[in-house]
C-alpha cells in the first residue's frame, strides 16, 4: 500500500480527516498545507463550466484540471473523480483510471457507487488502483436531490452498500447527504474512513466543495457553511482596481519601469 494512503488511513480514530476539492494549482497550493486529501471533484462541471449535471463531463477535462491541481499538491493525498461514462464496465474503468494516474500523477481515483458497480471497485483494486467510494446522494446517478438514510429501509440499504464497498477494496468512502444516525452507524461499522458531506459530524472526516465554503460558487445548500464571503472581497477589489485606473492612481511609479 502506498505510504500516502497508509498515512491517511492511520489517522482514523486519531483525529478528523480534513478534505476539500480543488480544480487548479492556485487553490491546491494553499489546501496542501492543511488538507489530508484533495479531491479533483467532477463538481467542476457545475461550478466552473455551468453544466446542469456532471453527466457530460469529459475524461480529458478532468485530466487537465487534475494536472494543474497536482502542480500545487505535495503532501495531501490527491484523488481524482472519474466522470460518469468513463467507468461503465471493469475493463473501461481500469483503462481510464490508469490513464488518469499516468497523466496526472494522482494517488487514487474516486467513483460514485450505485447498486450495480461493485465489480468496478473490485476490478480497480485487483489492478492495484486505490479507489474511493461514494454513496448517498450521488449526482452521477440520481436525478433529484434527496437526503438519504432517514428511514430503516434506506438505512439497511446504505449500511449494506458501504460494507460491500469496503469488502470490494475501497480505501475510503464519501457519505453524501446521509442522515446523522445512518452516517454514524456506517462509520462505526467500517474499518475504512468515512468522509462526510452533508452527513453530520459523526464521520471520520469532512469534505466540501472549496468554491462553496469560500462563497464564490453561488450555490449554498443547507450543508455548506460559507467560511468567508470571497465574492464580496473579490468584488470590492475589482471595484477598487477600476476606480484607481480611472483616477490614474494605478499604476503608479512603483508599478512602472
Ligand atoms: O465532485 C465533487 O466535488 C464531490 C464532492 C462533493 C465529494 O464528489
Amino acid at each position: 500500500m502506498k505510504t500516502k494512503i497508509k498515512n491517511f488511513l492511520n489517522k482514523k480514530n486519531k483525529r478528523k480527516l480534513i478534505c476539500l476539492t480543488s480544480y487548479a494549482k492556485s487553490i491546491s497550493r494553499i489546501l496542501d498545507k492543511y488538507c489530508d486529501l484533495i479531491l479533483v471533484g467532477d463538481s467542476l462541471a457545475n461550478v466552473l463550466y455551468g453544466m446542469k449535471t456532471t453527466h457530460n463531463l469529459k475524461l480529458e477535462t478532468m485530466i487537465d484540471h487534475a494536472k494543474s491541481v497536482k502542480l500545487g499538491t505535495k503532501n495531501s493525498l490527491l484523488v481524482v473523480d472519474m466522470p460518469k461514462n468513463s467507468y461503465k464496465n471493469p475493463n473501461q474503468a481500469v483503462k481510464n483510471a490508469k490513464l488518469i494516474i499516468k497523466k496526472t500523477g494522482c494517488d487514487a481515483i474516486k467513483i460514485e457507487n450505485n447498486s450495480y458497480n461493485l465489480n468496478i471497485v473490485k476490478a480497480l483494486k485487483k489492478s492495484k488502483i486505490d479507489v474511493m467510494g461514494h454513496i448517498g446522494y450521488t449526482p452521477q446517478f440520481k436525478k433529484k436531490f434527496k437526503a438519504e438514510g432517514k428511514n430503516r429501509k434506506e438505512q439497511i440499504k446504505l449500511l449494506r452498500q458501504a460494507q460491500n464497498i469496503e469488502k470490494a477494496g475501497a480505501f475510503s468512502i464519501v457519505l453524501e447527504c446521509i442522515s446523522k444516525k445512518t452516517a454514524n452507524k456506517i462509520t462505526q461499522l467500517l474499518k475504512i474512513p468515512t468522509i462526510g458531506i452533508g452527513s453530520s459530524n459523526v464521520c471520520d472526516g469532512q469534505i466540501l466543495v472549496t468554491d462553496d465554503m469560500l462563497g464564490i460558487s453561488g450555490f449554498y445548500p443547507k450543508f455548506v457553511k460559507k467560511f468567508v464571503n470571497l465574492e464580496k472581497i473579490i468584488e470590492n477589489s475589482i471595484k477598487k482596481y477600476k476606480k484607481e485606473i480611472i483616477s490614474k492612481k494605478f499604476p503608479n511609479n512603483n508599478n512602472s519601469f
